[in-house]
């Protein structure tokens, strides 16, 4: 069953765009299309769909998101491992009534320093940073510099520098992993190519350390510096193991560690130095944003097989495409029989979407699906616990609902 309906179900849209329901909220000075309960009310969002990207206008469906039914049927709530709830505690709705306004003037700073005589950067930069995206990272930093008492206006700054960091590392990410999909449209690489992708990656990461520089602390430079040193080995080891069955948890944690959440520790930290926080506050705020980056991977992993494409706005299936050996599936190599082991090996190698059903039934049935999904929650958890210390404030209870989010999302 083919539907005509667009996927720009995904928090995330250009402004103006309007959504094609025609309800829209407003976020960071987007507008975006209606609420995820909207969008459950409205029903159909695991049904297949036309995809963005290039396949778009062929009538094709693309090779990952025609998944979705099948996502559904083998991924079944059970006791252990209920269905995430309808409404996730924290949304974007939820960030816009606790910071909306703050992240508005983030949006601000991060569309001015866009600025660029050559017109391709402003073209490709402003397609996917107006694409929307949940700007989780910034957020993050908002919050850990108010719950540390700031009050001047660099994490503004700063928090672009974020936001234009992790955009970088989307834009190189996509390229490497072949994505078609991002937020809900057809990926820079898909749209402009390879090249372009690739060098706006570089203007964005160039760009953000001459902002940084403006900030004018030695301190500020040497945790974003060592940040993206880090992102950039995680990218290399993933690569590095891609089509490895031998991979074990200890390198999967070490490759997402590096890759995702060595960003949302440098950002919970930066906001706690901005506050001149004492040594033990910026390490606590440091390990939330560690665990918390751990979780939000951990759950990325789970949805690339388990998700619904127009919720998470990227197509399902790139992981097992790429052959990344990701929890699930690592954990299923362990548990399951001779028979599993020797289907999940063959997919992995070949890369073969045409393998995604039956390695998906092989994930549910061994648990592996459940079993990252409760580590992700472990990770949330433990990102609580950092939270303990600190004094009682508005931001710090909104960091606790984030550490929920990251283990509990659905996009
Ligand atoms: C995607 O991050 C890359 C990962 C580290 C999983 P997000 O899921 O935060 O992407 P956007 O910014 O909301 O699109
Ligand atoms: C996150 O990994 C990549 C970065 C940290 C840049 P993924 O490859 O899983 O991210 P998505 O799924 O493409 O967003
Ligand atoms: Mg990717
Ligand atoms: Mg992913």
């Amino acid at each position: 069953m083919l539907s005509d309906r667009p996927v720009r179900r995904f928090p995330g849209a250009t402004p103006n765009q309007g959504h094609p329901r025609g309800k829209v909220f407003h976020y960071n000075g987007f507008a975006l299309p209606m609420s995820k309960s909207d969008m459950q009310r409205h029903g159909g969002a695991r049904t297949l769909h036309r995809c963005a990207g290039p396949e778009a206008n062929s009538g094709k469906i693309s090779r990952s998101c025609a998944f979705d039914d099948v996502s559904t049927a083998f991924f079944p709530a059970s006791r252990n491992h209920p269905r995430p709830k309808a409404r996730p505690p924290l949304t974007v709705e939820f960030l816009q009534s606790a910071i909306g306004a703050e992240m508005s003037e983030v949006d601000r700073v991060l569309r001015a320093s866009l600025a660029s005589d050559v017109v391709l950067i402003r073209r490709v930069a402003e397609y996917i940073i107006g694409a929307g995206g949940k700007r989780l990272r910034p957020a993050l930093l908002l919050l850990a510099a108010r719950a540390c008492g700031y009050h001047g206006r660099d994490h503004y700054t700063l928090a672009a520098v974020i936001e234009m960091i992790h955009t970088a590392t989307l834009l190189h990410d996509d390229v490497v992993d072949e994505s078609s999909l991002r937020r809900g449209h057809a990926t820079a690489n898909a749209e402009f190519g390879n090249a372009a992708s690739v060098l706006v990656g570089d203007f964005l990461y160039s760009r953000a350390f001459q902002m940084m520089v403006g900030v004018n602390r030695m301190r500020v430079l040497s945790i974003l510096a060592d940040a993206t040193n880090v992102i950039a080995e995680g990218e290399v080891l993933q690569l590095l193991y891609a089509g490895d069955a031998q991979t074990d948890e200890a390198r999967y944690f070490d490759v997402i560690h590096r890759k995702t959440a060595k960003l949302f520790e440098a950002a919970a930290r930066l906001g706690s130095v901005l506050g001149d926080a004492d040594a033990d506050c910026e390490d606590a705020l440091a390990q939330f944003g560690m665990h918390l980056g751990t979780a939000f991977q951990l759950m990325d992993d789970v949805l690339d097989y388990s998700g619904a494409s127009a919720d998470i706005g990227k197509n399902l299936g790139d992981d097992l495409a790429e052959g990344k050996m990701t929890l699930p599936l690592i954990r299923a190599l362990a548990t399951g029989t001779s028979d599993d082991v020797a289907l999940l090996r063959h997919a992995i190698g070949d890369g073969g979407l045409e393998d995604f059903a039956p390695v998906l039934e092989v994930l549910a049935r061994t648990g592996a699906l459940g079993y990252a999904r409760d580590r992700a929650v472990a990770e949330g958890r433990a990102a609580a616990a950092c939270l303990s210390g600190l004094p009682p404030s508005e931001a710090g209870r909104t960091l606790l609902q984030l550490s929920t989010f990251a283990a509990d999302r659905t996009y």
